[in-house]
């Protein structure tokens, strides 16, 4: 079975990693069924990676049909103990610009439809979800966004995510309800994500890619499709540059993480 510690989610527009060498396609299978697509699984520069296309190589999986589950198993049985999951954004915020990038430290629900959990079914567990995303991974994945100095990119470190169900985007009342909460971007993936890796016990960060500031600001249109893939290509090479710097910083200095113990204290269900 091929093996990676890294792990890469690639969302709209990151369909797979320029960078990636020697690659091997892996097909795994889960007791949840079929990852979104088959694990790209090789190396950045001697690191081995597996990536993922979240929505499918040809983007036909709605972001509430996606097997959140079986991507993160998936993950899991490669041996993968950090994710570095990319995703394009609206804005919610005058300073995060189409283009920019943010790295959230915070996740609000408004998801309807998905399973979020690996428990259940006779084991009871509730992980600790105060801090959803790992400080440590989230700083590498800064740093490296700092050195590499894209032009008309600003950085925002933290802030809040919004994870809503879609596929419709918001309504302006949504919109600025989100803004009065003080949110900083909104998406329709990370959520499920987040909650499924802390269960499996691998670090989790993501790299939000801003493609458009939603439909609250009153001088920009309400977003489009058309508008989110005007930007989603320059994010995407962007983000190539990000993740191939960032696999470099982590293949240095693997931090120790909260995650890669969080079910410590966190199953009720006695195991024997
Ligand atoms: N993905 C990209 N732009 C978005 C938006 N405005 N709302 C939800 N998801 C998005």
């Amino acid at each position: 079975m091929a093996e990676a510690k890294i792990g890469i989610i690639g969302g709209s527009g990151l369909y797979k990693m320029e960078a990636l060498q020697d690659v091997e396609e892996v097909q795994v299978d889960t007791p949840f069924g079929a990852p979104s697509d088959a694990l790209i699984v090789g190396t950045i520069e001697g690191t081995r990676v597996a990536f993922l296309a979240r929505h499918g190589r040809n983007h036909t999986l709605l972001p509430s049909e996606l097997p959140f589950r079986a991507n993160i198993y998936a993950m899991k049985q490669l041996g993968v103990e950090y994710i570095i999951s990319a995703s394009a954004v609206g804005s919610l915020k005058e300073e995060a610009k189409p283009l920019d990038m943010v790295v959230p430290d915070q996740f609000i629900d408004r998801t309807k439809n998905r399973i979020s959990t690996f428990f259940g079914e006779g084991i009871v567990a509730h992980i600790a979800f105060a801090d959803p995303v790992c400080d440590r991974l989230a700083g590498i994945l800064t740093e490296a966004i700092a050195s590499l100095n894209l032009s008309d990119v600003t950085l925002h470190r933290g802030g809040t995510y919004v994870c809503m169900e879609g596929p419709a985007f918001s309504t302006k009342a949504e919109s600025h309800l989100y803004r009065s909460w003080g949110a900083t971007v909104i998406g329709m993936t990370n959520l499920p994500e987040a909650k499924l890796a802390r269960e499996a016990e691998i670090a989790y960060a993501t790299l939000a890619l801003v493609t458009d500031y939603d439909c609250w600001h009153p001088d920009h249109d309400s977003v489009t499709v058309e508008m989110v893939i005007a930007n989603l290509q320059r994010n995407a090479k962007n983000a190539q540059m990000v993740i191939q710097e960032t696999v470099r910083r982590l293949s240095k200095n693997p931090p120790a993480s909260e995650a890669h113990s969080a079910l410590k204290y966190a199953i009720l269900t006695p195991l024997n």
